[in-house]
């Protein structure tokens, strides 16, 4: 098979059947929201939006809302062993639980996406206070990560019904996160055309881009990918499978240590990738380094680009080109000792692609953490 790039159709409003406006939040369950959400804030510049806890009648859980421009976290984690929050924690270590994607109507979403196969996750809730009211649904996709839909163009508080504005008094300054750029699903053996099927059928995605193991192989390491975009490409979703290599599939070591499928990495986009990547590293944010010979003839593989070549080099960007533009990326090491989620940074120069340009120096990095830590 080789690498294809389906037509650049979008799927004209009227006939798509779940409009999405964008990345509504992400939220992780993690060991320690408090402190992650202080890990956020310090190292990515996100800014506190809102709290729910015991404080608020919240008996349960802590949930620890941050923002940066159009990017919104929520950071939970359970008071109590026993529940679903628990067992998920237990299961998975820190990891993204819900997608929620941003509808105008959330039990339309709810009801377009279950007659068509979706299972539940929740049926269409409205929550209200003072502020208005939120509209929520909810189906589950790979693994055990979560869409919900939110409707929130009644709503006017800090975030919805149920948190309260959290201020505090640190609030380190942005580094020029903007929004989620793509987030990218790993699932098992054999399962990634069951979820392309599941992304097309239930939800209206449409196939954009497709990798195959020659693609994505290094001498070790191999994986499978497809790229599934909704209809106006506000939303993508790739998803990876593991392919037979030499040795382990770094996708494999993901699904042995999370315990199964689940969001591989976010990918945050910036307008000023040098900037914010300098800023990311002086507050301690790790990232993979490709060998410095990837830079000696980055200009013979992607052409002239508006950046310094000695910035990039430093920092370790990558840059790929496709017929559209070219676009910066680069990754950080998992943000967990489990070696599971991470984060990309992306800045899109007029690219729409993923940077498979880079996937033979970046597999390779990855390799090179892969066997550090004995999983190769
Ligand atoms: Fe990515």
């Amino acid at each position: 098979m080789e690498t294809t790039i389906a037509e650049k159709r979008i799927t004209p409003v009227e006939t798509d059947f779940l409009p999405l406006e964008g990345t509504d939040y992400v939220e992780f369950y993690v060991g320690n929201a408090k402190q992650a959400a202080l890990f956020y804030k310090t190292a990515f510049g996100f800014q506190s939006i809102a709290y729910a806890g015991p404080e608020t009648g919240v008996k349960d859980k802590a949930s620890y809302v941050i923002r940066q421009n159009k990017l919104t976290f929520v950071l939970t984690t359970p008071l109590k062993t026993n529940n679903e929050i628990a067992d998920h924690i237990y299961k998975h270590g820190d990891g993204v639980k819900f997608l929620a994607l941003r509808v105008q109507d959330a039990r339309d979403a709810w009801h377009q996406t279950t007659k068509r196969g979706g299972v539940s996750f929740m049926e269409p809730e409205v929550l209200n206070d003072e502020n208005g009211e939120v509209v929520i649904s909810g189906i589950k996709t790979y693994g055990e990560t979560v869409h919900l839909f939110i409707e929130r163009k009644n709503y006017n508080g800090a975030f919805m019904p149920g948190y309260k504005k959290w201020e505090t008094n640190y609030n380190p300054s942005s580094t020029g996160l903007s929004y989620v750029d793509h987030c990218v699903g790993n699932v098992g053996w054999n399962q990634m055309n069951k979820w392309v099927k599941f992304y097309e059928d239930v939800m209206g995605f449409r196939n954009i881009l497709s990798f195959d193991d020659e693609d994505i192989s290094t001498e070790y390491s191999a994986l499978m990918s497809k790229v599934m975009s909704n209809g106006n490409g506000y939303v993508k979703f790739p998803i990876n499978e593991p392919a037979e290599g030499k040795k382990k599939s770094q996708v494999e070591e993901y699904l042995d240590f999370y315990n199964g499928e689940g969001v591989q990495h976010v990918a945050l986009a910036t307008k000023n990738i040098v900037e914010t990547v300098t800023d990311l590293q002086n507050r301690g944010v790790e990232f993979l380094k490709v060998p410095s010979t990837y830079y000696d003839d980055l200009i013979d593989r992607v052409g002239s680009i508006d950046e310094d070549i000695e910035p990039l080099k430093e920092l370790g960007i990558l840059v790929d080109r496709d017929d559209e533009g070219y676009l910066l990326q680069i990754f950080t090491k998992p943000v967990e000792d489990r070696p599971t989620l991470f984060f990309e940074i992306i800045q899109r120069k007029g690219a729409k692609s993923f940077g498979k340009g880079n996937f033979k120096a970046l597999f390779e990095a990855i390799e090179r953490e892969q066997g550090l830590r004995g999983n190769l």
